[in-house]
């Protein structure tokens, strides 16, 4: 793919069946929409230093405390690791890859819309995996110590932000990626589909920091597995952990709500319309 001389638009080169290779550009843009994409660019470039930060901070944090990454029922209460896949898991699914699909139809706008829907639909897959496991994680640490689920508030948003999830993936998946419905049905759909995205998103993001907050609550004189050294200053890392959380939650909300940002159609997409 190169970028063309005279605009900032790009010359997308791919496949046709008939013809051989077919280089053409794919979207048009003014020399303003240049200066605002270049903005854009330093944003999602800062927004991924925060969530590569995010990802170091939390696996460091919950691959320290309590027993660290083991699947091990042996342990005390609350030492034998479960709980903190479920921590890091909810943390790497529903926050960074969940907000690396909503980013993408932007972050690769100049791409033919296939390649970025399919984007979207296996960043969205890797988030459901990881919940999956995390969610499996949680209960089995339940099972196996008191015994009693779904009493916290945090449990009961995240049971409702796991459904609207599956839904809004079906909902997603039988419109967008193979459509059964009508065109009209779909672009009646699709405003609902990113507001009830960018809710869910947000919904995922208080969540994880009321888990956080319901991890704390058993005391950091607790989290350090005795056979090991515990580092000091833990309750610093666990403050750059949920400051990092926040921050990439707020970086994503605004890259998906700023209108100028937002993707144009592409050249390959007016074609397949007409
Ligand atoms: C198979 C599943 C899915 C498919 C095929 C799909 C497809 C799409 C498509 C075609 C767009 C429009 C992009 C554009 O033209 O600007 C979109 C946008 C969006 N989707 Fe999905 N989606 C799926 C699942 C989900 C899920 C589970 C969420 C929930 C978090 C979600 C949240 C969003 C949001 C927030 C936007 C707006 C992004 C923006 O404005 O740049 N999608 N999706
Ligand atoms: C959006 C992401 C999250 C979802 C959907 C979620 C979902 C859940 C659910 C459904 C339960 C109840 C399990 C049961 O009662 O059997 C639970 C418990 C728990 N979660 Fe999360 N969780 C998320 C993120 C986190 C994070 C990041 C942490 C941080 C460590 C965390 C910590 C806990 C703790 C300590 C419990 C046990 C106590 C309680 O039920 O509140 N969660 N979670």
């Amino acid at each position: 793919m190169d970028q063309n001389d005279y605009g900032y638009g790009y010359f997308v080169t791919y496949p046709d069946s008939k013809e051989g290779l077919v280089e053409r550009e794919n979207v048009e843009v003014s020399e303003d929409t240049k200066k605002v994409y270049k903005r854009f660019d330093y944003f999602v470039t800062l927004t991924h230093g925060i969530g590569i930060t995010m990802l170091v901070l939390n696996a460091f944090y919950f691959g320290t405390s309590r027993g660290g990454f083991t699947w091990n029922g042996h342990l005390r209460i609350y030492q034998q690791g479960f709980i903190n896949f479920h921590g890091f898991l909810m943390t790497a699914g529903f926050i960074f890859c969940q907000g690396e699909a909503l980013i993408i139809y932007r972050v690769y706008r100049y791409e033919p819309k296939n390649v970025t829907k399919f984007l979207h639909v296996a960043l969205h897959l890797c988030s459901l995996a990881c919940a999956a496991v995390a969610l499996t994680a949680i209960v089995k640490e339940k099972v196996m110590t008191t015994n009693i689920q779904m009493y916290s508030f945090h449990s009961w948003v995240g049971v409702i932000v796991i459904s609207m999830y599956c839904i809004q993936f079906i909902v997603g998946f039988f419109n967008f990626a193979f459509p059964r419905t009508g065109y009209k049905v779909r672009s009646w759909i699709m405003p609902g589909h990113k507001w009830v995205g960018s809710l869910i998103f947000k919904l995922s993001a208080a969540n994880v920091l009321m888990g956080h907050q319901g991890y704390a609550c058993f005391g950091i004189d607790q989290w350090c597995n005795p056979l090991h050294n515990c580092p000091k200053n833990m309750g610093i890392v666990l403050n750059f952990s949920v400051i990092s959380i926040l921050f990439y939650a707020i970086c994503v909300i605004i890259i998906i709500t700023k209108k100028n940002w937002s993707r144009r159609i592409t050249n390959d997409e007016k074609e397949h319309d007409e």
